[in-house]
């Protein structure tokens, strides 16, 4: 053999070596299917994270916390790379690419996960919770544990819930302060069931359209109005086209963080606990941020803008409580016996006699 030929199998295997070691250290209970689309430089490991809203909400803050949290925690050979404002996927598209394995993890909506198993509509619920303490207990205990795991028949792992707030409504045919103010309005809504039912019962119109599509949707007209959190009302800079905001808490939002379940076991004992310890810091974080950014985003709006806004009082509020209670009986049998008392146990504690 020619020396030429002898240096090329030479380098032949020591590349192969290099290459397969790389893996092994990477992977160490390799015997999934290598994902090069993982791989990044200097032999990172690269989960590509994709959300809908603007970086200066709870959920892009969070999942900013989170990458940071990862880096550290990894010495930088774990890197979570953030895509926000659905530059990669929408609201829409972003299950079927987390279970495609197109992305590594998401964070939407827990309303939106209505189109996996009904039983999500629990936490949609109008007045479900009535301060943020409520909502932890909420979606950080039984409640929140048993939907994620329902994720799992999907061949989702749920890692954590990350609340976001509650929702207000705005509009330009206002101002709305009782929910009889709503009846012939049209109004952009999540994909969520129980939300439709919702409005339905108002006498509204609600279209299930995509988060990116609502503020042209009402620029130009199409819809009167929306409902959701402050933060995302002040991001999104819906509160520049709406006339009116009410200021009604009548709902939850909030995420479920989850990974493709393949993609999750595929990973080390080493990877998996970093990214636990990562989730659990960020989920405490976020706790406090969300209700934070919310409220400081409130004083912006109100500095910063014209939109008239109304707070219901107490009294106004059960009104709107009382006209949407029927919601409870009829989404019972969807949502199931067990997720409904636990709500019910949970409204109990929290109810506060004025
Ligand atoms: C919406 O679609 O209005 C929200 O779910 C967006 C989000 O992810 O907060």
């Amino acid at each position: 053999m020619k020396k030429s030929s002898i240096a090329v199998l030479f380098l032949s295997i020591s590349i192969v070596l290099v290459v397969y070691l790389g893996y092994q250290n990477l992977f160490p209970q390799a015997e999934p299917p290598y994902d090069d689309d993982q791989e990044g430089l200097n032999g990172q490991l690269i989960f590509k994270f994709s959300h809908v809203v603007a970086e200066n909400t709870p959920k892009g803050q969070a999942a900013a916390k989170f990458a940071e949290l990862v880096d550290e925690k990894s010495n930088g050979t774990i890197q979570i790379v953030v895509f926000p404002n659905g530059s990669l996927y929408s609201d829409i598209e972003e299950i079927n690419a987390l279970k495609d394995e197109q992305v590594h993890m998401i964070a939407p909506s827990t309303s939106k996960l209505d189109m996996l198993s009904p039983e999500w509509g629990v936490l949609d619920l109008p007045f479900a919770f009535s301060e943020y303490d409520a909502i932890a207990e909420g979606v950080h205990g039984p409640i929140g544990e048993k939907l994620l795991q329902s994720l799992q028949k999907e061949g989702i792992k749920g890692l954590a819930h990350w609340p976001n707030g509650f929702k207000q409504i705005t509009t330009n045919k206002g101002p709305v302060i009782s929910p009889e103010d709503l009846a012939g309005q049209n109004f952009r809504i999540m994909q969520s069931k129980i939300i439709q039912a919702q409005f339905g019962m108002l006498g509204a119109i609600a279209q299930q359209e995509s988060f990116n599509s609502t503020f042209k949707l009402i620029e130009e007209g199409k819809v009167d109005g929306e409902e959701n959190t402050i933060s995302n009302i002040y991001s999104r800079k819906f509160y520049t086209v709406q006339k009116h905001m009410t200021i009604t808490n009548h709902g939850y939002l909030g995420y479920a963080v989850m990974m493709n379940q393949d993609v999750w076991d595929r990973q080390s004992n080493k990877t998996q606990q970093i990214l636990l310890e990562a989730m659990k810091e960020t989920t405490a974080w976020n706790d406090e941020n969300a209700q934070k950014l919310n409220e400081e985003q409130l004083a912006l709006i109100k500095e910063n803008s014209s939109i008239e806004i109304h707070e219901l009082s107490q009294a106004e509020q059960r009104q709107w409580m009382e006209r949407l209670e029927p919601l409870y009986k009829e989404y019972e049998e969807i949502i199931g016996s067990e997720l409904m008392e636990d709500l019910q146990d949970l409204k109990k504690r929290y109810t506060h006699e004025d």
